[in-house]
């Protein structure tokens, strides 16, 4: 058993009272390797911005849940040689999928933990989600539950209205489970294709294409059913169109990759939503910067030529967003 208080790593509780406070949204980035770590921690010391890194099932097959957890140990160590004297930083487990899953990361120094049991009968995700709360609150470890289910890609236009979360619900959720935060479906959706080009229209200057609004009226019930709860949105790539171009011009196959714009996302982070995650982006940025490189100069094979400017490219894309769409940046001195 290690607590993460003393690997210098916080939990979310006081970071989301200030951005609720502060009208903006917490950075959930997630990652999977050195590069993507070091981008993360450059860009939230560089702009002061707490940050959380999130932990998924796939990146704990990929990366080894041990070895990802002595990596943001170490992060908090390099966040302060970059001159960063109070590093605000949650190792998150992203969409746990059973008490086993979330206890062994309290118990291995994970700050908070998300138990997704969106996928269950109402019941029994109160039921799995309470069982996670109270192992977790034992050791001031703070648990994210889900409510509602994110559309899937393949899903019906039809279909989604009836995933999001429903507001009647999430009193008597919150109030059973003692979540710390909620995360809710309103619209967006994993990965890099959120939309089918049928349910966007055309924007005639540029011919890319324009998603459906989210449904800010679901959000808006919700905050008023739950004042000052913190509320968390997964999905939320933008899916930056360059980024797409450079995959595209250098030999990637992106069609019809569309995301939450921009705007969409600052609205939501003024609101009661505190956390905003992204992961999909930060691949097409890394995939971008790698691809230019073998295209550009073939004959390069030393990994850090290419792994190198996928981290610059990875960084830039975590300032600006901290900096443009959260607006984190300055609220961790
Ligand atoms: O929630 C989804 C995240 O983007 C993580 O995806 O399981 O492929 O690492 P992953
Ligand atoms: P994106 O696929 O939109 O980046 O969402 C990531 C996420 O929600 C991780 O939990
Ligand atoms: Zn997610």
């Amino acid at each position: 058993m290690v607590s993460y208080k003393e690997l210098g790593l916080v939990n979310t509780r006081e970071m989301f009272a200030k951005a609720i406070d502060g009208g903006y949204a917490i950075p959930a980035f997630n990652f999977n390797n050195m590069e993507q770590l070091q981008a993360i921690i450059m860009a939230a010391a560089e702009t002061k911005s707490p940050v959380i890194l999130q932990v998924s099932k796939g990146a704990r097959a990929y990366a080894n849940q041990t070895l990802l957890r002595y990596m943001a140990q170490g992060a908090v160590e390099y966040a302060k040689e970059l001159g960063w004297k109070k590093p605000q930083i949650c190792l998150h487990l992203d969409h746990g999928d059973s008490f086993e899953t979330c206890k062994s990361c309290v118990d291995y120094g994970f700050s908070s933990v998300m138990i997704d049991g969106s996928s269950l009968p109402y019941d029994e995700n109160v039921a799995l989600t309470k069982k996670v709360v109270e192992y977790a609150h034992q050791f001031d470890v703070t648990v994210e539950a889900e409510l509602g289910v994110l559309a899937g890609v393949e899903d019906e236009v039809s279909a989604e209205e009836s995933h999001y979360t429903k507001p009647e619900e999430v009193i008597d959720f919150v109030s059973k489970t003692g979540c710390d935060s909620l995360a809710i479906s309103i619209g967006t959706s994993h990965g890099a294709y959120k939309f089918k080009p049928e349910q966007c229209t055309v924007d005639p200057a540029t011919g890319r294409l324009v998603p459906p609004p989210l449904a800010f009226n679901v959000l808006e019930e919700v905050e008023k059913k739950l004042p000052g709860f913190p509320i968390v949105l997964h999905g939320s790539s933008s899916v930056p169109q360059e980024e797409v171009d450079t995959n595209n011009a250098h030999g990637g196959k992106l069609q019809a990759a569309v995301g939450i714009p921009e705007e969409q996302l600052r609205k939501a982070a003024k609101s009661a939503v505190c956390k905003i995650n992204i992961d999909s982006d930060s691949r097409l940025a890394m995939t971008a910067a790698i691809r230019r490189v073998f295209d550009e100069k073939p004959a390069e094979f030393d990994p850090r030529k290419y792994l190198g400017p996928a981290r610059d490219n990875m960084k830039k894309l975590y300032i600006h967003k901290i900096v443009n769409v959260l607006g984190s940046d300055g609220k961790a001195e």
